[in-house]
C-alpha cells in the first residue's frame, strides 16, 4: 500500500534549516499495523503527515497504492485523501462548534454523500464507538476518552483503507487508552491498515511491526511476536 524510498524533508525557517527526515525507506503492506517510535523531534509526525498526504517531501518517492503521490499538488492530494485516509490525533481535533453527530458527518458531506445515507452511516459508527447517546453533545461536554472515540468515528465513517494515528492515547488515562487501542486493533482485524506514532511501549505491542526513528532516519525495525495482543 505504502512504498517510500529515499525520502527527505527539511523545514526552512529564517535562520535555520532542519532536516526532519533523512533518507527514509519504508514499505507498509495492506492490512498491516505499524507503530513508529522514537524520541521527541526525531521526525515521527513529519513522516506521518507525509504518509497522510498533508505535506510533500522535498526528495524521494512516495507511492500510495501504486501511484506516485509525493509530488502532487494540494488539491490532488485532497482528492486521494478523501475516502482513502482517516486521521486520529493526540488532541482529538474535533470542531468545538459542531455536535458529535455533525463532527462525524463532516467527512461524508465532503464526499457528497446524500443526507439519508449520511444519517445512517453516522448513527451506525456512533453505535459502534459506544458514543451514540452523546450525539447531540458538543466536544467540550465530553471526557477525553469519549472525544477520542468520536474522533475515531469521524476517521472511520468513510470506511478508509488507511488510518493514521499520531499518539492517539497521549492525552488519555490508561483505561481509555486501552479502549482506544482495542478499537484500533478491531479495525485492523477487519482489514484496515494502520500506521500509528506512539511514545508508549504498551501501545506499540498492539502493532505487528515497530519502526524506530532517530534524527530523521529509521534505525531499527522489529517484528512483534504476539500479533494484536490485548492487554
Ligand atoms: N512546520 C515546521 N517548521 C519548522 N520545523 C519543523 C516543522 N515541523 C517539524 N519541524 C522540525 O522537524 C523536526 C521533526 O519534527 P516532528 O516530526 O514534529 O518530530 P516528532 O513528531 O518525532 O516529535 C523537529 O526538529 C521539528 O522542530
Ligand atoms: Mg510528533
Amino acid at each position: 500500500m505504502i512504498q517510500i524510498e529515499k525520502l527527505k524533508k527539511s523545514f526552512r525557517t529564517e535562520e535555520v534549516e532542519t532536516l526532519a527526515l533523512n533518507n527514509v525507506n519504508l514499505k507498509v503492506e495492506t492490512g498491516e499495523f505499524v507503530a513508529i517510535m522514537g524520541p521527541s523531534g526525531c521526525g515521527k509526525s513529519t513522516l506521518l503527515n507525509i504518509i497522510g498526504m498533508l505535506d510533500n517531501p522535498n526528495e524521494g518517492y512516495y507511492h500510495f497504492d501504486g501511484q506516485e503521490v509525493g509530488g502532487l499538488k494540494e488539491n490532488q492530494r485532497t482528492k486521494i485523501r478523501k475516502g482513502n485516509l482517516g486521521f486520529v490525533f493526540q488532541s482529538f481535533n474535533l470542531i468545538d462548534e459542531l455536535t458529535v453527530f455533525e463532527n462525524v458527518e463532516l467527512p461524508l458531506i465532503y464526499l457528497n454523500v446524500k443526507k439519508s445515507e449520511r444519517e445512517q452511516k453516522v448513527r451506525q459508527v456512533l453505535e459502534r464507538m459506544k458514543i451514540a447517546h452523546r450525539e447531540k453533545h458538543f466536544p467540550q461536554q465530553l471526557s477525553g476518552g469519549q472525544q477520542q472515540r468520536v474522533a475515531i468515528a469521524r476517521a472511520v465513517v468513510t470506511n478508509p483503507k488507511l488510518i493514521l494515528a499520531d499518539e492517539p492515547t497521549g492525552n488519555l488515562d490508561s483505561k481509555n487508552g486501552i479502549e482506544v487501542m482495542n478499537l484500533l486493533t478491531e479495525l485492523n482485524q477487519e482489514g484496515t491498515t494502520i500506521v500509528m506514532v506512539t511514545h508508549s511501549d504498551r501501545d506499540s505491542h498492539y502493532a505487528h511491526r515497530v519502526i524506530n526513528l532517530f534524527d530523521g532516519q529509521i534505525v531499527t525495525e522489529s517484528q512483534n511476536r504476539a500479533i494484536g495482543v490485548q492487554l
